[in-house]
């Protein structure tokens, strides 16, 4: 199937790494191009210099509300139009509800919830008909994570905004998905699965009695954005190998 994705140009947001950076490769792999950001400049540069001739990087920082300007404007730039937008940003601290502090929430609510916000407000301006935008949030959308309280707290409402912003665009012809990785082999996975008897705990919890490679979740995103996936918003789409209990 061809994804029609050849010249097309997407921002891609925590995309140095991780499920960020597996969603550029596969975008890219497939004839698209990627403006990626992250917070750290070294980051930036490695992941471009992999991506190579399609990718071009900028530092900064999801709650930097100049983001998105800046990544407009390197678009423009480079490539002189955009046609979507992957938002994934470092996943908050772990923690119950009640040691969590309020200044982790209000550091993640800044990054993770404001800063999507700003950037679907601030890149839905640039997007025409074939548009498309990509919240990463996580199964716990629909049933908390063990430890994971911010996350719990913050995600479920940020596919609510999704699901009402894809109402609003939808006239223009512009679709909102959110994606719900269940747990994916990054360094975010290495940092809460701390040892091999946890990480052998999940996976025996996951029907496919594994977790995610980064690629098997960078390629269900690549299809969402693009024009292959046109029929397709205000949902929210499940890559957990069948781990979350409800449907
Ligand atoms: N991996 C999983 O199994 C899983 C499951 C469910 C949900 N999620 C969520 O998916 C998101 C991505 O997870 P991941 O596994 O890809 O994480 P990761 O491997 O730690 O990669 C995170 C990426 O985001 C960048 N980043 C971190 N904080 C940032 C910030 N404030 N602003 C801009 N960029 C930032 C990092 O680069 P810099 O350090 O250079 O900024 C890196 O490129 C997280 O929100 C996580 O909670 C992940």
């Amino acid at each position: 199937m061809d994804l029609g994705l050849a010249d097309r140009v997407y921002l891609v947001t925590g995309g140095s790494k991780g499920l960020g950076f597996a969603t550029a490769r596969a975008l890219v792999g497939d004839g698209a191009r990627v403006v990626l950001s992250s917070r750290s400049q070294d980051n930036v540069d490695a992941a471009v210099a992999e991506l190579g001739e399609g990718a071009i990087g900028v530092a900064g920082d999801n709650a930097d509300s100049g983001l998105a300007e800046r990544m407009v404007a390197a678009a423009r730039t480079r490539f002189g139009r955009i046609d979507g937008l992957l938002i994934s940003v470092g996943g908050p601290p772990p923690g119950g509800v009640l040691e969590t502090g309020e200044q982790a929430w209000q550091d993640a609510f800044s990054s993770v919830f404001l800063g999507t916000l700003r950037l679907v407000r601030r890149v839905s301006d640039e997007l025409t008909e074939g548009g498309a935008i990509g919240l990463v949030l996580g199964t716990s959308v629909r049933e908390p994570f063990p430890n994971l309280a911010i996350s719990n707290g913050l995600r479920p409402g940020l596919a609510m905004v999704g699901k009402t912003v894809a109402k609003e665009l939808g006239a223009r012809g512009i679709r909102v998905v959110s994606l719900l990785p269940g747990a994916v082999n990054t360094e975010r996975t290495a940092q809460i699965l701390t040892n091999p008897s946890a990480l052998a705990e999940r996976e025996a919890m996951i029907p496919l009695r594994r977790i995610a490679e980064p690629e098997e979740f960078g390629r269900v995103a690549a299809f969402a954005l693009s024009p292959a996936a046109s029929y397709l918003t205000g949902c929210v789409i499940t890559v957990d190998g069948g781990a979350t209990t409800t449907l």
